[in-house]
């Protein structure tokens, strides 16, 4: 049986006190909630050591939105899969559209920083996703195809176990248009079968696969009780408590 997961991307948004404020909201919220699924902050690097802190005694575990390809050493302005690990950050984005996009992150990156997550025992929460023009002219199947085979495929069965993927529909991230439930129920059932024609049913059935974009109060409920998708990736909803609180809840 999967665990259902529900992931708040804070993206670069907040300053220390708002993030801190943030926190000890959701610590008493969720404190307070019958909260079924696992819960993952994943707030911008400076302020993971204070989110672990608190994690330590709180209902959510803490997870980065990028981490460095490289092991040590000489690259400037990055943050190794060590140094997180080090500040018990247990999960990491990796693959997420605004990463590939504004940051160039080509598959052969994302591969790298997949290996260097699982080295450093970080869970990597891997995004896949077509953009609009890629649906509308109705190549989003092989877009994510190329993205989850690129970008996982090269693991054998039990690295491969570690990981969770998220389908965010680019066109859907930060929009307030949602993938409808159909769509990504649809996805969530190809990816799927991506994973039992490479590694077999029972892994298949076993990966957790989440859905993200413009995902709300209001539609995670339908979205959640999909067939295979097993929770949420959410980005603006989640800078906000109670909202974020009650997607939990719909997990
Ligand atoms: P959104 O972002 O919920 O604001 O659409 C989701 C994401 O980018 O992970």
């Amino acid at each position: 049986m999967r665990k259902k997961v529900v992931a708040g991307n804070w993206k670069m948004n907040l300053g220390f006190e708002e993030a801190e404020e943030l926190i000890e909201e959701l610590i008493d919220l969720l404190e307070k909630e019958d909260i079924k699924p696992d819960v993952i902050i994943c707030p911008p690097y400076p302020y993971l050591e204070m989110a672990s802190d608190y994690a330590q005694e709180a209902r959510f575990k803490v997870g980065a939105q990028n981490i460095c390809p490289f092991e040590s050493g000489a690259y400037t302005g990055e943050v190794s899969a060590s140094m997180l690990s080090s500040m018990e950050v247990t999960h990491c984005i990796i693959g997420h559209s605004e990463r590939r996009k504004y940051f160039g992150e080509d598959d052969k990156m994302l591969t790298a920083k997949v290996n260097m997550a699982l080295i450093h025992g970080i869970t990597p929460i891997f995004c896949v996703g077509e953009s609009l023009p890629e649906r509308e002219s109705e190549k989003h199947f092989e877009i994510v195809r190329r993205q989850v085979r690129h970008g996982l495929f090269h693991l054998d069965t039990n690295e491969f176990a570690k990981v969770i993927i998220a389908y965010e529909p680019v066109w859907a991230i930060g929009t307030g248009i949602t993938a409808s439930p159909a769509q990504a129920a649809e996805m969530h059932a190809y990816i799927r079968t991506l994973i039992v024609e490479r590694y077999g049913e029972a892994p298949a059935e076993e990966t957790i696969i989440l859905y993200g974009g413009s995902c709300t109060s209001k539609n995670a409920a339908e979205l959640f009780a999909q067939p295979g998708v097993d929770g949420g990736l959410v980005g603006g909803a989640s800078l906000i408590a109670d909202e974020f609180v009650a997607i939990c809840k719909q997990a």
